[in-house]
């Protein structure tokens, strides 16, 4: 993780994700690809992602030590070192399990985790969008920039440089330690604890209140009918 990272830079593409995905045999690790806009933004669970001139949009390509079943924790710790960035800035961020970023209850950031080939071959395509000046309208939730939030300007380079090193250091704790040293601050930026809340798994929808998150991320979730889910995979709704 100490290499130096090769920066790609585009004013326009499709979606810097799919462009790494096509170009993968091509790319080296630790290759990042941004772009100014893109025109078919990836977001999760097969939405969009709004990409319009002014915010940051990048895919950084690397391997991973860590067996497949943790690789999942990239996108929690990356939402973790967004975080830290933002406290940084004087922001009070909000994480909305398991890797959403908000801000006085609107988005400002989302990640997307792909992962390409078996084995020797697997890489991990991790793709951070933020917004930086531009708050897209979004009809499904609230949207907040980085702009709005701070009253200030930034250059997008300059926040990417910070991002990716602050990435870096977190990415290099979690391979050596796991998700142990990340348990406070999974609990510390999730504002959602106690709160109702409904929960997206697979198509169920559940009714319930956010208990807490655990050591290993997962979200522990008492449904209405009175029972306690530990939940790995879901979403939920805001
Ligand atoms: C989400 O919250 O749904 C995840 C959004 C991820 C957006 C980023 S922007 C850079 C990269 N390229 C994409 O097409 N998507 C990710």
């Amino acid at each position: 993780m100490a290499e130096p990272f090769h920066l790609l830079h585009f004013s326009t593409l499709t979606s810097t994700s799919d462009w790494a995905r096509e170009q993968l045999d091509q790319l080296a690790d630790h290759t990042v690809v941004v772009a100014d806009v893109q025109t078919g933004g990836r977001g999760r669970k097969g939405r969009g992602w709004h990409s319009e001139l002014g915010g940051l949009y990048f895919t950084w390509v690397f391997r991973s030590p860590l067996p497949i079943g943790q690789q999942p924790h990239y996108a929690q710790v990356a939402a973790l070192a967004i975080a830290h960035w933002l406290e940084k800035e004087g922001v009070v961020p909000e994480l909305k399990w398991p890797n959403d970023l908000l801000v006085n209850g609107a988005k400002i950031s989302g990640i997307l985790l792909d992962a390409v080939g078996d084995g020797e071959a697997r890489r991990l395509l991790l793709g951070i969008g933020l917004n930086v000046s531009n708050r897209p309208q979004v009809v499904d939730y609230p949207t907040t920039s980085l702009k709005e939030v701070t009253g200030k300007s930034y250059s997008t380079a300059a926040v990417l440089k910070e991002l990716l090193e602050q990435l870096r250091t977190s990415f290099q704790l979690l391979e050596e330690a796991g998700m142990r040293p990340f348990a406070k601050q999974l609990s510390r930026f999730n504002h959602l604890v106690g709160k109702e809340q409904k929960l997206l798994v697979g198509e169920k929808l559940i009714c319930g209140v956010v208990e807490g998150i655990n050591e290993e991320g997962a979200l522990l979730f008492r449904s209405s009918d009175g029972e306690l889910r530990v939940v790995w995979s879901g979403e939920l709704i805001l």
